[in-house]
């Protein structure tokens, strides 16, 4: 076991883990993400609920993949069929491996724009967001560029790729979103901003917002697909996950509402529509370092730093997927991430050209009616809503289950008593956490959308 143990690598610390756990959390999810679909679904209400779902339903559920993943120290597919053999389970494995390749290939592109906004100066001076994404030669070479680097690190492994970059970036990235605050919030008018940002109004709220809602607390933790049974994997046994994992939750959420407070001042003293979707980001935030005293050099290094925690998530979902074919392939690593990158490269030209760059791609109302599918019309946003949504909801849903009732609450309890004082009235609220109130939740969730839908 040790030896397979160091094959497979291992975290070096507890900080290691939590960085990079963190690592993948924070990402394009909070900054990029959160920021516009608070904005599409009427800002306080909906951060009301995301906040709701990230404590009732996320954080219990981050414990089950952790203990699945540390106590058999495999990838979901692996980890399911040491405890089930050959079932149908595996196909909820299988899921997550899909689920990270399409998540990784969309992801790619918007780390891309991120990366262009680096060097947007240089690269395309005078372009609107509009125009820079819906530049084909543009999209596709920093979309190669960002998973060049992902595939660089992944190939590295887990010790030396992936935690020693979480370690020293993550810290920067905060301390640059404070400053930006400051500025956003000192703008005149930004007080609107603010109360639509913290006030809540229910009156809108229906399923689809709770299902938003939901499945953006899952992508922003890296939840649902396997990532923390993945990264629990590599976790020694005498590591508290109830501390690691209680650190990344909160760590994650709360840079998810610094972003929102960075975004939403600006945009009502600006005068923008916080209905402004995938772009809101890219088009508010230089508006802000324009405003600033050195507005140049912060802007370049927030897109920087920005690049450098999309990497550290993007990473998380290509490892998942490497693991699969690490373990129950005996691939090799470098084959793994090679193959792998290519067919993720290929994945995401779709979602490259669909921002203008390709009429079919961007408004599919051809096959989807002028409504688009669940509110979405271009092949990117279409994909992030069904496999970074959806497909986040439908697997934690199964996984729950799977931790709850096949493998059994209790085992998975004993697992995290390993290293942490985890026991009485604490350890039975998340067993019924777990077994009920997760799987309950998702489920009427997802229905409730659907039924809306039709
Ligand atoms: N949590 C990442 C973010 O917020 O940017 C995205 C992500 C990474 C989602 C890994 C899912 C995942 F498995």
């Amino acid at each position: 076991m040790a030896t397979e143990t160091s094959k497979r690598g291992i975290w070096n610390s507890r900080i290691g883990f939590v960085f990079a756990a963190a690592g993948s959390a924070v990402g394009l999810g909070n900054i990029w993400r959160f920021p516009y679909v608070t904005g599409e679904s009427g800002g306080g209400a909906f951060v009301i609920i995301y906040l709701i779902c990230v404590a009732l339903i996320c954080v219990p559920y981050l414990f089950a993949e952790l203990s699945l993943g540390r106590h058999h120290q495999r990838n979901p597919v692996g980890a399911i069929k040491a405890i089930t053999g050959p079932s149908g389970w595996l196909l909820v494995g299988g899921l997550c491996v899909v689920a990270g390749m399409m998540i990784l290939s969309y992801y790619s592109v918007v780390a891309g724009w991120a990366i262009g906004y680096v060097a947007k100066d240089v690269i395309a001076p005078h372009t609107s967001f509009e125009e820079f994404i819906a530049s084909p030669g543009m999209v596709i070479t920093l979309l190669a560029l960002f998973l060049g680097l992902t595939l660089y690190v992944v190939i590295g492994g887990v010790q030396q790729g992936i935690e020693r970059w979480a370690k020293v970036l993550m810290p920067m990235l905060v301390v640059l979103m404070f400053v930006v605050i400051i500025r956003s919030v000192t703008l005149e008018g930004a007080a609107e901003g603010i109360s639509f940002y913290l006030y809540p109004d229910f009156s809108e709220v229906g399923f689809q917002t709770i299902m938003v809602a939901l499945g953006q607390a899952f992508f922003s933790l890296s939840l649902g697909m396997g990532t923390m049974i993945t990264y629990g994997s590599y976790l020694p046994k005498r590591e508290n996950i109830l501390n690691s994992g209680g650190y990344v939750a909160v760590f994650d959420t709360s840079i998810a509402i610094l972003a929102g407070f960075m975004i939403f001042p600006a945009i009502f003293a600006l005068g923008f529509d916080p209905a402004h979707g995938p772009a809101l980001v890219f088009v508010i935030l230089p508006e802000v370092f324009a405003e600033m005293p050195l507005g140049g050099l912060v802007g370049v290094l927030f897109f920087l730093l920005l690049s450098i925690g999309a990497l550290t998530s993007s990473i998380s979902l290509l490892e998942v997927v490497v693991a699969y074919f690490i373990d129950e392939k005996k691939w090799s690593r470098k084959k793994s991430v090679l193959t792998i990158g290519i067919l993720a490269f290929i994945l995401a030209i779709p979602s490259a050209l669909s921002q203008g760059a390709t009429g079919f791609l961007s408004d599919m109302s051809y096959l989807f009616g002028e409504e688009g599918l669940f509110g979405q019309n271009d092949f990117l946003s279409i994909l992030d809503f069904f496999f970074g949504s959806l497909f986040l909801a439908v697997g934690a849903f199964f996984i729950s289950i799977f931790v709850g009732w096949v493998w059994g609450a209790h085992y998975a309890a004993e697992e995290i008593q390993q290293g942490s004082s985890f026991g009485g009235t604490l350890m039975k609220v998340w067993i019924f956490m777990l077994r009920y109130i997760c799987p309950a939740f998702i489920f009427i969730v997802i229905m409730g959308m659907l039924f809306d839908i039709i």
